[in-house]
């Protein structure tokens, strides 16, 4: 098991947003956290990468309590994540965004890109661009971010958490407003970094048909709790989990 979390609980005053919760995802899977709105998936993704704390519980990577590691040195021993709003650098280039990700591994906190120019070599370009043409934005290498279309901007978020080596990465919602054809080279993409790079995934995500094509293992959440768990046909099937997908949309 590459993370295994253990009997976590959260609550916002009087809510309960995650209860004694307890899944363990094995290192090479790509593995799902579904559930409907409000179940405490993006509480579940934050505690995990540590920007925000957890009331009682304990997290391994690699075996390891991380719980009382700030998220940068969560991120060095190769934990990375994307944000469900996202969170890139919207005034830097794509390649400056990319850049930007391999120093949070390799320096505390960030730099700004002025500092950060200094300090470049040709390898880091080179190693930049290579994860540029991975995530299929070459031709966007030079311009602002903020001006790419969302789709684009969840793939840079992306490339962003490739740059700094993970062994694992957290997806928070990556299909979120994107197209079909977007969605497709997204699902491609996810793929390709558990295949080819043997990056273990574990995503959140709405999309069922992105979930069900790509995922070897789904935990369910429903109000803060796991309520199934398993491969996608059995989970399709789980009268617990259609209910709780009941009331949405
Ligand atoms: N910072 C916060 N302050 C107060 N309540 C929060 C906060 N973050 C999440 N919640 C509440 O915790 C519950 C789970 O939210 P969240 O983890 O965002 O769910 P999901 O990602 O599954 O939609 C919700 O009831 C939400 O309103
Ligand atoms: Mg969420």
């Amino acid at each position: 098991m590459i993370l295994d979390i253990k009997n976590i609980s959260k609550s916002f005053g009087g809510i309960r947003a995650l209860k004694d919760i307890n899944f363990s995802v094995k290192k090479g899977e790509i593995h799902a956290l579904i559930g409907p709105n409000g179940a405490g998936k993006t509480t579940l993704m934050n505690i995990i990468s540590g920007v925000e704390k957890m009331d009682s519980g304990d997290i391994l990577f690699k075996g390891m309590s991380i719980k009382a590691l700030p998220p940068y040195k969560r991120a060095l021993m190769g934990l990375a994540r994307t944000f469900q709003n996202l969170e890139i650098f919207g005034n830097l280039t794509i390649l400056e965004n990319i850049i930007a990700g391999m120093y949070l591994k390799n320096q505390r906190g960030f730099l700004s890109s002025g500092l950060m120019i200094k300090g470049i070599n040709k390898d880091i370009i080179e190693k930049s661009s290579s994860i540029i043409e991975y995530i299929n934005l070459s031709h966007r290498k030079e311009e602002i971010a903020k001006n790419l279309p969302v789709g684009e901007q969840r793939l840079l978020e992306i490339g962003r958490a490739l740059a700094t080596e993970p062994e694992l990465i957290l997806l928070d919602e990556p299909a979120a407003g994107l197209n079909t054809r977007e969605t497709k080279n997204l699902s491609h993409l996810i793929q390709k970094i558990r295949d080819e790079k043997g990056i273990t995934i574990l995503i959140v995500e709405h999309d069922m048909e992105l979930v069900m094509g790509i995922s070897d293992m789904i935990t369910v959440l429903n109000f803060g709790e796991v309520i199934a768990e398993g491969e996608p046909l059995m989970i399709q099937k789980n009268p617990q989990v259609i209910s709780a997908y009941l009331g949405e949309d």
